[in-house]
């Protein structure tokens, strides 16, 4: 069995589980901690949309795998006072897998689309009618028996989540009229996450173990939750009944993450690039293949992590290392002369 990842781009059981368990997800917007502009938007949109009684227009929502976008879209529906329907993009593989969905819908209930991007072109093209004026026209049947059928739909309110919005063709993008990009959270902000799933569990925490779990949750919630539940697996063994800060650094030894929040793979990826191809520029795909990894995984999550932490730059050539990156690692650093590392 593979061993248990701490970043993925995708929710694990464990993830889900926890959140519905002990309500872990924050249920309305005055409890979901960070992205205080697109909160401050949406509730004015939200507000406007009651008072008119009519469907919010359809929200994109896009950043980085783990960020909130699920539970930003749930939250959405709670305020609205809402029914709403989830599913992915890869999941609606025909236009009929997509109009089950829609017919469960009522009028201003929301549909939930995750990874919007790998939805097939025959849906989207159904989706555009949809989306546009609430209807859809469908082929019934092959060949000399098919016949096109027409279906009204109820207003309804499509979001969508995808990790990059660049990744949409531009017909679907043009048709929703709100799009928020989600970003890292603070260290303060992941801090708060934290202490709040430590309160849902519990499990007593202090200030500079919660700081330091922050500090190295590569600023998603979703890995600082993940690395939380080990440190409290430490924490019960040893017997202490308090996190403090030796514990949670014995945890994140444990756990290979470093004092900058790097795991093994962002580690490899830099030492790669300085070992192989003198820190770059290297394409992804090079860097993917070198190192056994998805290139899309690389490209999610490990490339604007190393970005955000200017440990890696984007070039026309390619993606290089910086300075800081040989730093961290403990190389010296790369003659100048003829390169621009
Ligand atoms: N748990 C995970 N993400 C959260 C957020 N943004 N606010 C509150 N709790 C969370």
């Amino acid at each position: 069995m593979e061993e248990e990842r701490l970043i993925t781009n995708q929710e694990l059981p464990e993830d889900a589980l926890l959140e519905t368990n002990f309500s872990l997800r924050p249920q309305y917007l005055r409890e979901y901690i960070g992205q205080e502009k697109i909160k401050h938007n949406l509730s004015i949109y939200i507000q406007a949309a009651l008072e008119r009684e009519e469907a919010l227009d359809h929200v994109l929502l896009f950043g980085p795998p783990g960020l909130g976008k699920t539970t930003l879209a749930m939250v959405i529906a709670n305020e609205l006072g809402v029914g709403i329907q989830t599913t992915s993009g890869p999941a609606i593989e025909r236009p009929g897998d997509l109009l089950a969905l829609l017919n469960e819908l009522k009028a201003g209930d929301i549909l939930f689309i995750d990874e919007i991007h790998r939805m097939p072109r025959v849906v989207e093209e159904v989706l555009y009618s949809a989306m546009e004026d609430f209807y859809v026209d469908i082929i019934i049947g092959q060949g000399q028996t098919s016949q096109p059928i027409h279906f009204e739909l109820p207003p309804f309110t499509l979001i969508g989540a995808t990790t990059r919005a660049g990744m949409l063709s531009q017909p679907l993008r043009d048709r929703f009229g709100i799009i928020s990009n989600l970003e890292y959270y603070t260290h303060d902000e992941l801090q708060l996450i934290v202490s709040r799933t430590s309160d849902i569990f519990d499990t007593e925490i202090n200030e500079q173990a919660s700081l330091e779990i922050a500090r190295r949750s590569r600023g998603t919630p979703r890995i600082a939750n993940r690395i939380l539940r080990r440190v409290r697996d430490v924490a019960q063994v040893s017997g202490e009944g308090i996190i403090t800060r030796s514990l949670a650094d014995e945890a994140l030894k444990m756990m290979d993450i470093d004092h900058e929040g790097l795991d093994q793979t962002d580690r490899q990826i830099l030492r790669t690039m300085i070992e192989m191809y003198q820190g770059g520029p290297v394409g992804l795909n090079t860097i993917a293949v070198n190192i056994s990894e998805d290139v899309t995984t690389v490209e999610d999550m490990y490339e604007p992590f190393l970005l955000q932490k200017g440990f890696l730059k984007r070039t026309l050539r390619g993606r290089m290392v910086t300075p800081a990156a040989y730093e961290h690692l403990g190389y010296p650093l790369p003659n100048v002369d003829g390169k621009d590392a």
